[in-house]
């Protein structure tokens, strides 16, 4: 019953006529699974379910490129290499490590010569829910079959079943994650070619990668079977990024959570604890108000005073100035200063997985979230760099101006300390972990054993 239901009812007590004709007394204090289902309904949280079933010959063919590193200019990095099933879709890094590195997981080098990218890299994890916005600054976005919304250097082809089959086309063209600098030799020495081509040439770049697929007969077998009826010159790269999003709807859902079990009004699946976070989370604290819907998360941009590490982006670097920077280029109006530092609420679900946590990933804990959040103002003045990895420490951002600016566009929900106890600091942690799937723990049964390239999946 809602609070309007129940003052409604307490109302009609007097008259003698309420719902099941209890007599009438004191209304007994509602229990914890009363007061947290009520606030769960108007948060608008409800179960998530399997993904409708993907075709298998395009999920195989998915799963195929998602691994192989021939998808990169140098042939030494696929996508798996920064959402690695055996990192729970990610890569452990607080910033994601692109061509030239070495190694997989927290322990993966820079290349000589190359920079971080900008961000930490997202868990591919429940990504088939296709929130709206992808990306920390919601940079591609769209319903359904699209139409996209993509950054304004590229057009994206027509034929792209959803949204993730959208972001699929744009990391094999980013110089830094995937495609390398002019002038890079493959692993082998040879010429990358993808990298010669101008960036204008985006789709050439496509077109490219497609020839180094199709030239290897076990992917001319696959992208066949995956699409009887397309003749060979008619597949385009959105043939493979379409797959690749098949892939990733089909092995990365996970959705039985204790607190997916709650939600199928299972009452013993949360732990008293984690009720007591939730009822936090959904009520007295502004949580739910941007991680709320059936991703906890995804739909508005907001400022929650994160400390700026890393290279940056675009005409805002060495800062990150998150949407903003999208506003700028893609609306040719002055940016609201609004979306100043302003980043997409991430979607929660298996969140206890996934460390280090925010777009820059600052957070090596969900402790220290849950501590960021309590007094952000504090937080942010007092961030302590040596959580971070030596090689990211001289890339922090501390300076009193660098702050004042993060501060003065600060969502106002957090310009004040929230003073949550000890006890409610660890209910909290507790909630968020009651979002882990136990078989999100283990996705090494997504990564094959080889792929048509012959390159190599683990290394
Ligand atoms: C060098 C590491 C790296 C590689 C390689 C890489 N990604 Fe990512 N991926 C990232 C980072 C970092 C982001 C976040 C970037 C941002 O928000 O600006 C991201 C974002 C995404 C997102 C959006 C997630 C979200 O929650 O917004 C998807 C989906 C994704 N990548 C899939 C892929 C696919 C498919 C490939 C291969 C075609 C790939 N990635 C290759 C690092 C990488
Ligand atoms: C005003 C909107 C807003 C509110 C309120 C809010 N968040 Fe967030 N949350 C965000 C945004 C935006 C990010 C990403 C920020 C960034 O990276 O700069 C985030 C990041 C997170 C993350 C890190 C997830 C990841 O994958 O890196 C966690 C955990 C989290 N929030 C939990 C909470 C909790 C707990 C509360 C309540 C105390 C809360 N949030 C309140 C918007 C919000």
């Amino acid at each position: 019953m809602s609070r309007h239901g129940l003052a409604a009812c307490l109302g009609l007590l007097a008259l003698g006529g309420c719902e099941g004709g209890s007599p009438p007394g004191p209304p007994t204090e509602p229990g914890i699974d009363q007061q947290l289902r009520q606030q769960l309904t108007q948060g608008g949280v409800v179960p998530i379910g399997p993904m409708p079933a993907q075709n298998p010959a395009l999920v195989a063919l998915g799963q195929a490129l998602m691994f192989d590193k021939i998808l990169s200019g140098n042939r030494d990095i696929s996508c798996a290499t920064c959402h690695d099933p055996l990192h729970h879709g990610t890569d452990g890094l607080s910033l994601a490590i692109g061509t030239g590195g070495t190694g997989m997981g927290p322990g993966r080098q820079l290349g000589s010569g190359r920079q971080f990218v900008p961000r930490n890299a997202p868990s591919m994890l429940n990504q088939g829910l296709r929130p709206f916005y992808l990306f920390w600054d919601g940079r591609v976005s769209g319903f359904g079959a699209g139409p996209f919304t993509s950054p304004p250097d590229v057009v994206l082809p027509s034929g792209l079943s959803n949204i993730l089959a959208a972001q699929a086309m744009l990391p094999v063209l980013n110089r830094r994650e995937m495609r390398g600098d002019s002038g890079d030799v493959d692993r082998f020495g040879s010429l990358n070619e993808l990298a010669q081509l101008p960036d204008s040439q985006y789709a050439e770049v496509w077109r490219a990668i497609m020839k180094r697929l199709l030239g290897i007969p076990e992917y001319a077998v696959r992208f066949g079977a995956a699409y009887p009826g397309t003749p060979a010159g008619a597949l385009g790269f959105q043939h493979a990024a379409n797959a690749i999003a098949a892939f990733l709807m089909q092995g990365f859902s996970r959705y039985d959570s204790p607190f997916d079990r709650y939600l199928h009004r299972d009452d013993a699946a949360l732990t008293p604890e984690a009720k007591r976070g939730a009822t936090l989370f959904f009520g007295r604290l502004p949580c739910a108000q941007c991680h709320n819907g059936p991703l906890l998360g995804g739909q508005r941009f907001a400022n929650v005073g994160v400390p700026q590490v890393g290279p940056g982006v675009g005409k805002g670097a060495p800062l990150d100035l998150g949407r903003a920077e999208v506003v700028a280029q893609q609306f040719p109006v002055p940016s609201p200063s609004s979306y100043r530092f302003a980043f997409r609420p991430p979607p929660l679900r298996n969140v206890e997985l996934t460390a280090p946590y925010m777009h820059d990933g600052v957070y090596p804990t969900l402790e220290a979230v849950v501590r960021h959040y309590n007094d952000v103002p504090t937080a942010l003045r007092t961030y302590d760099v040596t959580q971070l990895d030596p090689a990211l420490r001289g890339m922090y951002h501390g300076d009193q101006a660098t702050i004042t600016d993060v501060l003065s566009t600060l969502e106002w929900r957090f310009r004040t300390p929230l003073n949550l106890t000890d006890g409610e600091r660890s209910d909290l942690v507790a909630f968020l972990k009651s979002l882990t799937d136990p078989a999100a723990r283990d996705l090494a049964s997504l990564i094959p054993a080889s792929v048509p390239s012959g390159l190599p999946v683990r290394e």
